[in-house]
Parts: C-alpha cells; structure tokens; sequence
C-alpha cells in the first residue's frame, strides 16, 4: 500500500490548458499552475512537473481513441455507467494483458470516463486525476489503468467498479437499488474513511475537495473506493496552514470556512466526509429542494437532533430499523456531529475518524451476530443490501443511468 511509483509530486498544468471547467465556477484559472513549491515528508522532495513529465512518469497505459472507441463499442449511449460534471462513463472490455479492445463480456471490463469535448474544458481536472491517481496504490482508492490524449480528446481508464456509486444505493428507489444494510454503511464509511486518511497522511498530504456520495464507488464485495481526482490538490507545506484556492467543489459538501475564504485544508475534506456520514445514517441527500422547507439542507436541519440521544432516531434512515444498537447510532451521529464543526479545529483527524469506525464495525458485528442468534430480533428488518443471499442482490453491472449530481457555483 502507498505511493506505487515516484515520491509525491505535484501536477503543474501547461499554461495553454487552463480553460475553466463547466462544472466548477471559479475565479482562479491558474489554480494549479499557480500552487507555491513546497517541501514533504517524502524523502524526494516534490517537483513540479509539466504535463509531459506526469504522462511519462505514470505508469499509466496510454490509450489511443480508436482503442476506446472499440472498447466501448463507439460509446454506447446504453453502456452509460453514470454521469458527472465533465462527462459521461462508459462500460468497455479490454484484452487483460495487451490491452487492446476485446469482444463485449470477454477480458476485462473497464469504466472510461470520456470528457465533454469544450474547447479543452475539464484539462486540468483530467491532468490532475491523471497525476494523482497515476502515483497512488491503495484498496480504498479506484485504480486508473490509462489515459488517452489524442487531439481534442481527453479519456481516462479506470477499473470498473460494479456496484456503482454509494449515492445510487443510498438514494434511488427501485428493485436495482436495495437499500445499503447498517452493517454495509459503516463498512462503506470505513473504507472511505481510510482512503481519506491515507491521502491525508504525511506521507502523501493531499486535500481530495470533492468528497461526496457519488465520488465513492463500490466493487463486487462492497469495498468502497474513491474515486475523481479532478479536484484533488496537495495541501499546505512548512509552516503554511492552508492553500489559496478558487472555491470549487459541490454545493452541501463543501466546509464553511473553505466557502467563505477559499482557504483549503485537509480539514475542508473532514467536514465533507462528515455531510456523507449524514446522509447514511439518514438516508437524506445534503441538498435535497424536494423537501420541506427548512429541510433542505440536511447539515442544518440535522444538526439539532444529533445531540441528544433521545432524538437521534428522528434522523435516522427508517430504513434501518432494527439493525442498530441506539449507542452505536447515537456515537456515529456525534462522530459525524464532530467532523461538521464549524470551527476546523475541532474536526476530528481522518485517522481518528478510521479509529472511531472501526470499533462501530466491531460491535456492528457484534450485534449481527446476536441477532443472528435471536431470530425474534430479524423480525423487524426490512430487506437491505448485504441481508440478501447473493442471488438475490441486485446485478451491479446492470444498473441504471444515474443523473448527473449537484454541482457548485459560486
Ligand atoms: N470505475 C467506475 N466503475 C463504475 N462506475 C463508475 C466508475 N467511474 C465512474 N462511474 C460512474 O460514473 C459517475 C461519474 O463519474 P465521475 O468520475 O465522478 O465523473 P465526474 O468527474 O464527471 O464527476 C459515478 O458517480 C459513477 O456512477
Ligand atoms: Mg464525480
């Protein structure tokens, strides 16, 4: 686990693609060209790298359209995988050892993200996923298998994940889509949660900025990967505190502190992976204009009930009746309650976040194993994901178009 090839480095986009992102409204177009040179932990020093130098030195399959096109067969509106800000993902087959296209449902399967075609829009994101998921190795992270750059052109290859994303199984409705069982989301915490920590962690020191549902995709066993480096962006170095950054991201998800003054920390990533913790444990979208009036923001409307102990089941996921323990419940509601504080300060780390997860994921085992025992105690459950034998699990590889998430402007 760790970085898999050179010590961390920065990406430096070349200066004739810095177009602005139609997903991201921002006033800074030199965002990443623009970072100040810092030094690491690492025992190489970080050096900032041209475009050229990240595409040689990642390791990465570099992959020609026509290959992609193939692989995709001319990307099939009905191999959509999901959608995002910069464009949309595909289901291909790829020859698992010379990579080349193969036969659909022969060798491997891939996702390829192809990005919108508006004038270079998205570059810098697509450079920078490149750059930092083309470094690191870690099972809480998707893993990127290629690129291709060819023209107008920008794709990127990654393993396909094929359970989709966390934010299908928390919020749509229908047979595709049980809901995730309590057991499934602490683990799905747990695993993202460790993913954050590790690029948090001296060793790699990088601020994801765009931790969200529908960033955090899920494999065959429901391991949970993040996912879109778009946004990614190496933190504070000496005695810096944070980084000036345009404001980016996505509307409900991102921290206070870093809206108001564009200053970004790791700690802007906290309070993100606090808003996801919220919305598994009550099943509510962090922005959600269906719902009543003051209840459109779940942060807000939550925020009250997460302290007490007695009005703690009024957020909680119906869903889910049955499955907890009203004290694990009551503590991963405060563990969420403590990564939203408005003072930075007083979020927990990522790895004390992973600590505190861990020991839910124990007594959730626990208790699954005396409800195991009790079959009085099975009687209330409705049906979730992770209950069902395997047949009955819905065909990940089948599942349906999401619509594009929220996105953020300032
Ligand atoms: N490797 C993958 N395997 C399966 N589905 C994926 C994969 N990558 C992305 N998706 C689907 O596509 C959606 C958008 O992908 P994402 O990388 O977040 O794009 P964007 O950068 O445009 O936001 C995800 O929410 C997910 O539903
Ligand atoms: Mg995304």
């Amino acid at each position: 686990m760790g970085i898999c090839l050179s010590a961390r480095i920065k990406a430096e986009t070349s200066p004739s693609h810095t177009g602005e992102s139609s997903k991201h409204v921002s006033a800074d177009v030199n965002d990443i060209s623009r970072s100040s040179s810092k030094s690491s932990s690492s025992s190489v020093p970080p050096t900032p790298r041209s475009e050229g130098e990240i595409l040689q030195s990642s390791n990465l399959k570099s992959f020609s359209f026509a290959d992609l096109k193939m692989a995709t067969r001319n990307f099939r509106p009905d191999s959509v995988l999901g959608e995002g800000g910069f464009g949309s993902v595909f289901k291909g087959w790829i020859d698992e050892n010379s990579f080349a296209a193969s036969k659909p449902g022969t060798g491997m399967i891939i996702a390829v993200k192809k990005l919108n075609l508006e004038s270079f829009q998205g570059h810098k994101e697509w450079l920078a996923e490149v750059n930092y998921l083309g470094q690191f190795c870690h099972p809480h992270l998707v893993k990127l298998i290629g690129y291709c750059l060819e023209d107008e052109h920008r794709l990127l290859v990654y393993e396909f994940m094929p359970r989709g994303s966390l934010e299908n199984h928390l919020f749509r409705r229908g047979s595709y889509f049980q809901p995730l069982s309590w057991n499934l989301r602490i683990k799905v915490a747990l695993d993202a949660a460790k993913g954050l920590a590790f690029l948090h962690s001296a060793e790699t020191k990088v601020i994801y900025r765009d931790f969200k549902t529908s960033n955090i995709l899920l494999d065959t066993n429901y391991t949970a990967k993040l996912s879109d480096f778009g946004l990614a962006k190496d933190g504070p170095t000496g005695d810096k505190s944070h980084v000036s950054t345009r404001v980016m991201g996505t509307y409900g998800y991102a921290a206070p502190e870093y809206l108001a003054t564009g200053h970004l920390t790791v700690r802007s990533d906290i309070y993100s992976f606090g808003v996801v913790l919220l919305e598994m444990l009550s099943g509510r979208r962090a922005v959600d204009k269906n719902r009543p009036s003051g209840e459109h923001n779940l942060v807000e409307w939550a925020r009250p009930y997460l302290t007490n102990k007695r009005k703690i089941f009024r957020i909680l996921d119906s869903r889910l009746e049955g499955q907890y323990s009203l004290d694990v419940a009551y503590k991963a509601a405060n563990l969420a309650l403590r990564c939203l504080s408005t003072e930075p300060k007083f979020r927990p780390s990522m790895d004390e976040v992973v600590k505190e997860l861990d020991q839910f994921n124990d007594s959730t085992k626990e208790m699954a194993n005396t409800l195991g025992n009790q079959t009085t105690g099975q009687r209330h459950r409705r049906r979730s994901a992770g209950d069902l034998p395997k047949a009955n699990v819905v065909s990940a590889a089948a599942y349906p178009r999401p619509s594009a998430s929220p996105l953020f402007t300032k």
